[in-house]
């Protein structure tokens, strides 16, 4: 893959952001004290708040301020039906070659030279590939036997279809609408990497588009552009975000059409989001397999029709990660280097950090009584460590919007010192009007 050109994204940003995480608290490895499991991270204090402001987001565009879609919580754990019908058990898979010189394992179609290990660089020394499934499989219940067999879900997706009927029923919807979900997916990949990019876990954030077949063409173009803007809206440089369409031969089995968002990260364009019509597949496979009516009788026309579906399809972890990226500032003030997060308000992990210009109590008794105002509002932190300057560059390195300063003349003006993290101007703000002040700049 070409490495992007490094006047939009400096050669050393991911190692830059993969340090800032660890220091900063954003994401540790998991089980380190034990040495580490490959490819499982924890999101420390910080990255969970930046990880629940990206689900927030998508939650708040893709279910709150839309009347036609609702949402769902489905189980993770399924039986091989579902797996069965959906076509996950016979072609959810990779093709992975061993190397015979090194014993390393690769995924064949990630493989820049697909005759050479990069590991030991041996020539012609790969085993034929085979289909390698993703799936975790595991048993539910105290006997591992065939009937208790059960599975991870590799997507969030097939929870919204084998749910068409209940939520039809129960929601008072009718095509078009989407039925939405955010969570955990699990796929055993042969080659996870590049951070958080790719693991084993992550979190997804999906959308099923119910819709009547003959308007299937319409959603797919309305919903490739709605979620590119979601990006843009949310502070992607439009540089380093596209759709890109995928060619036939790059199509999932289930998939008349598909484009990916992709965003310019370090190594150069890769997914963030794919949007596919994916015709009526799902819908049609489920009520094959289970003999379940899984279709829409449009009361207007009488006809009865099986939906076709749009899936706009995101992963939460890696578009936090993304996000990460994009905001990474390095700038130089006063001779010194400052490294600061820009984060679109809605995305920043904290909107404010509240800090007492000293430890007497006669500022940290009304700066804290000033957080709890603030905290019911707003996701804030409070830091009385250290000296001023030191207590912004972190602020800066976490990304928080506003540094609110409290200080001896606040006691007698009741006023506060406001810095902005882009400007990084000050503005003396009363108080009482500090709620207002922050929301009006927060949105
Ligand atoms: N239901 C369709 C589906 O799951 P996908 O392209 O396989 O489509 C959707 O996954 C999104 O989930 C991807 O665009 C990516 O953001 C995220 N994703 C997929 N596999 C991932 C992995 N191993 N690690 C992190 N994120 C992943």
């Amino acid at each position: 893959m070409a490495e992007p050109d490094p006047s939009l994204v400096d050669p050393n940003l991911f190692d830059k952001v993969v340090n800032l995480c660890k220091r900063r608290g954003f994401v540790f490895p998991s089980a380190e004290i034990y040495g580490g499991f490959r490819s499982t991270y924890d999101y420390g204090p910080i990255g969970v708040l930046l990880l629940r402001n990206v689900k927030e987001a998508w939650w708040r565009s893709m279910v709150q301020l839309r009347h036609d879609v609702v949402g769902l919580d489905a189980a993770i754990l399924g039986p091989p039906q579902i797996w069965e019908a959906s076509g996950h058990l016979a072609n959810f898979t990779d093709p992975l070659v061993d190397c015979t010189n090194c014993q390393s394992r690769w995924r064949l179609d990630k493989l820049d030279d697909p005759n050479t290990c990069p590991n030991c660089g041996a020539v012609g020394k790969f085993t034929e590939p085979r289909a390698f499934n993703l799936m975790f499989k595991t048993h539910a219940g105290p006997v591992e036997d065939s009937g208790a067999v059960a599975y991870l879900r590799p997507e969030t997706a097939q929870g919204m279809f084998i749910n068409f009927s209940n939520v039809l029923n129960t929601s008072r919807k009718k095509p078009p609408f989407g039925i939405a979900q955010i969570g955990k997916s699990f796929r055993n990949e042969i080659t996870p990497g590049n951070f958080v990019f790719r693991t084993r876990e992550f979190e997804q954030m999906e959308m099923e588009f119910f819709v009547p077949p003959e308007d299937a063409q319409h959603w797919y173009e309305y919903w490739c552009a709605t979620r590119l803007q979601w990006y843009l809206d949310h502070g992607m440089p439009a540089e380093q975000i596209r759709l890109r369409p995928h060619d036939a031969d790059e199509l999932s089995h289930y998939s008349s059409g598909t484009s990916d968002v992709e965003y310019l990260y370090p190594w150069g364009w890769d997914e963030l989001e794919g949007i596919a019509n994916r015709g009526n597949f799902d819908l049609t496979a489920h009520s094959n397999a289970s003999g379940e009516k899984l279709d829409y009788f449009d009361q207007a026309t009488n006809e009865r029709y099986i939906p076709h579906v749009i899936e706009p399809a995101a992963g939460a972890t890696r578009t936090a990660m993304a996000f990460l990226m994009a905001a990474y500032h390095e700038t130089e003030v006063r001779g010194e280097k400052r490294t600061v997060l820009r984060f679109h308000p809605r995305i920043a992990p904290y909107k404010a950090a509240i800090l007492p210009l000293s430890k007497k109590a006669e500022l940290t008794g009304p700066a804290t009584e000033l957080f709890r105002t603030l905290a019911n509002h707003f996701m804030c932190d409070y830091d009385e460590t250290q000296s001023i300057g030191k207590r912004y560059a972190r602020q800066d390195e976490l990304g928080t919007p506003f540094c609110i300063t409290y200080d001896f003349d606040s006691v007698d003006d009741q006023a506060v010192t406001v810095r902005d993290r882009d400007t990084m101007e000050q503005e003396r703000v009363p108080v009482a009007g500090l709620v207002e002040y922050l929301a009006a700049r927060l949105v």
